[in-house]
């Protein structure tokens, strides 16, 4: 599903990812964890096309992205779904309007749009708040609004940076759950966060990255030792 082959990304001259290599499966769920600097909003934007790396192979669904054309990125994007720690939707905009967004871009037809908006809001329990301004709902309401944008085009790979930064513990478990549920329907889910709530109750294979290197991984394969995650 997701290869990285011994991946090096710079800014300037500080490698923000340093000979990093791994593989997630199908269906996995990987919690990015690590201090502040540590490499991983640059190792979620690499998947998502959204960064390019200096050295090293990855494979996304089998595809290079590395030697990714401009044109074949939105396809690639089409298979994913990233949540941001700051809301980035439209405030303007409805709950609805917000949450089509993607699928409009993508040129889907009204009556899907509406089909899929739906059931994406009814996944996170939003679908009476369609017709309400972004900007109005409530903090942990804006998240899962976020979250519902991101699952709209049913992706396989379900990427997220830091999803409960600015909300409080009860906001923070229902968001969890919400991963878990998106998890559980066969999505591979990859979640990075500082948040220890978050990483004991995902109860997912826990990659520890420090100064851009790999420092611990749950899920590392070994001859000797087939896949050991949870
Ligand atoms: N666009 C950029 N330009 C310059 N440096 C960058 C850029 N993006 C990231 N970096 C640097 O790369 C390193 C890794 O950053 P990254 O954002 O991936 O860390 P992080 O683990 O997500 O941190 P945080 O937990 O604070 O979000 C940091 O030192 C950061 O300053
Ligand atoms: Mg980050």
């Amino acid at each position: 599903m997701i290869q990285f082959f011994q991946v090096t990304k710079y800014f300037d001259r500080y490698a923000a990812l340093r000979d990093v290599t791994l593989r997630v499966d199908k269906g996995e769920c990987v919690l990015l964890t690590g201090p502040s600097g540590a490499g991983k909003t640059t190792l979620l934007k690499l998947i998502f096309g959204a960064e390019v790396p200096d050295e090293g192979q990855i494979l996304v669904q089998n595809r290079n992205i590395a030697r990714l054309r401009a044109s074949d990125v939105p396809y690639l994007r089409r298979t994913m779904g990233f949540v941001l720690q700051d809301f980035k939707l439209l405030p303007q905009k409805t709950v609805f309007e917000n949450v089509a967004l993607p699928l409009i871009i993508q040129g889907t037809a009204g009556l899907e749009v509406r089909r899929k908006v739906s059931e994406a809001l009814k996944a996170v329990g939003l679908d009476h708040k369609r017709g309400s301004q972004a900007a109005g709902v409530s903090a942990g309401e804006q998240q899962r609004v976020c979250i519902a944008r991101a699952i709209v085009n049913s992706p396989i790979i379900l990427l997220a940076d830091e999803p409960t930064g600015n909300l409080d513990t009860n906001l923070t478990m229902e968001i969890i759950e919400l991963f878990k549920a998106i998890h559980a329907r066969g999505t591979t889910v990859m979640l990075a966060t500082h948040n220890r709530q978050v990483v004991e109750e995902m109860k997912g294979r826990i990659i520890r990255l420090h100064s851009g290197r790999v420092l611990s991984d749950q899920g590392v394969y070994s001859e000797t030792n087939s896949l050991s995650c949870p």
